[in-house]
C-alpha cells in the first residue's frame, strides 16, 4: 500500500507512512490563474492500493475539490483507494432541519463515492450514522479516539473524581467512550436550537451532578460558544473544566470565549492545523494506524 497527502492534511499521512512502514505516493498540486485547482500525481502508479489522506478544514470546498480530482486520477488507473479524511467538512448540516435546505453531509459523501473508493474512514465524524446512510452501503469506519484523550488528560489529572460531559444528546457516545476510558461517569445536556435563528439554548441542569473535573467533550469546536456556556456554569458551581475537542477549528476569539468560561485547558487532535498556542494537540497516528491494521485496510 502507498500512502498519498493531500494539500489539506496537517502531517497525518506523513506520520502514518512513517508508522507502518509504507512508501509515500508523492501529490503535486497548483492553482489555475482563474483560481481552480491542478492536480496530479507524478509517479504513475496502476492496479494498486493507496491510503489518501485530507482533512477538509480550513478551505472546505477546495479541499473536498481535491479529494474528487485524486480519487478520478488514481481510479483511472485502476488503483483501489482508501480515503481517510480526518476532519470530514459539511457534517454537521445532516439533514433537512427547514424545508427546502440541502442535506449538505449527503451531497459531500454521495459526491466522494460517486468517484469510486474501497473505504471511508473518518476521524469523529459528527453524525457516522448519517454518514453510513449516505454510503448507501459501501464500506465506512468511524474512529473515535476517546483513549488518546484519555490518555493525556489522565496523565494529568488521574486519580481526580472526573465527569465526561457531552454537550448534547448527538455527542453522548463520545462522552461515554471517552468515560469508560478515563474511569469517570458521563452526563448529558440537552440543547435545543433555533433552526431559523441559529441560537441555542442548554438545559444544564444535568450538569449538577458533574464531579469535581468536568471534561466537556465535543466533536468540533468552533465559535466555542457552546462549550463555553456549559463551562461558565461548571466554573461558578467550583467544578475544574478541561475540554477534549476532536476537531479545534478555534474560529476568531473562539480560544478566549473558551478562557474566559474558566476552561483550565484545551485538548484537541491534530486533525486540522494548529490553530493557536495554548492548546494541547495529540497524535492521532498511532491510533489509526493500530485501527487501519486490525481493520485490514493495512496488511
Ligand atoms: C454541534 O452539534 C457540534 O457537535 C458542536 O457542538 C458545535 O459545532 C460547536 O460549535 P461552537 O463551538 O460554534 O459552539
Amino acid at each position: 500500500m502507498l500512502v498519498a497527502s493531500l494539500p489539506g492534511d496537517p502531517g497525518v499521512g506523513a506520520g502514518l507512512a512513517s508508522h507502518l512502514g509504507l512508501e509515500v505516493l508523492p501529490v503535486f498540486s497548483r492553482r489555475f490563474p482563474d483560481g481552480e485547482i491542478y492536480l496530479r500525481f507524478p509517479h504513475v502508479v496502476e492496479g494498486g492500493e493507496v491510503l489518501l489522506v485530507q482533512s477538509m478544514y480550513p478551505a472546505q470546498s477546495d479541499r473536498l475539490v481535491e479529494v474528487l480530482l485524486a480519487l478520478e486520477a488514481l481510479g483511472r488507473y485502476g488503483n483501489r483507494v482508501h480515503l481517510l479524511v480526518t476532519y470530514l467538512a459539511y457534517a454537521r448540516q445532516d439533514r433537512e432541519f427547514l424545508s427546502g435546505e440541502a442535506a449538505s453531509l449527503r451531497s459531500i459523501v454521495r459526491a466522494v463515492t460517486a468517484c469510486g473508493l474501497e473505504t471511508l474512514v473518518t476521524v469523529d465524524a459528527h453524525n457516522p450514522r448519517a454518514v453510513r446512510e449516505a454510503m448507501a452501503g459501501g464500506r465506512y469506519l468511524n474512529l473515535v479516539p476517546g483513549e488518546v484523550f484519555a490518555e493525556a488528560i489522565s496523565r494529568k489529572y488521574g486519580g481526580r473524581g472526573i465527569s465526561v460531559v457531552a454537550p448534547d444528546r448527538g455527542a453522548a457516545d463520545r462522552a461515554r467512550e471517552l468515560a469508560k476510558h478515563l474511569g469517570g461517569d458521563y452526563v448529558v445536556v440537552s440543547k435545543v436550537r433555533d433552526r431559523v435563528t441559529g441560537r441555542v439554548e442548554h438545559d444544564l441542569s444535568a450538569l449538577d451532578s458533574a464531579r469535581d473535573l468536568a471534561v466537556v467533550v465535543d466533536d468540533i469546536v468552533s465559535t466555542g460558544g457552546t462549550v463555553a456556556s456549559i463551562a461558565s456554569y461548571l466554573t461558578s458551581r467550583g467544578v475544574e473544566v478541561v475540554v477534549a475537542a476532536s476537531h479545534a477549528l478555534l474560529v476568531g476569539d473562539a480560544y478566549e470565549r473558551l478562557v474566559e468560561s474558566g476552561v483550565r485547558e484545551v485538548y484537541a487532535l491534530q486533525t486540522v492545523p494548529p490553530a493557536r498556542t495554548g492548546v494541547t494537540y495529540l497524535n492521532p497516528v498511532p491510533y489509526i494506524a493500530r485501527e487501519l491494521r486490525r481493520e485490514g485496510i493495512v496488511k
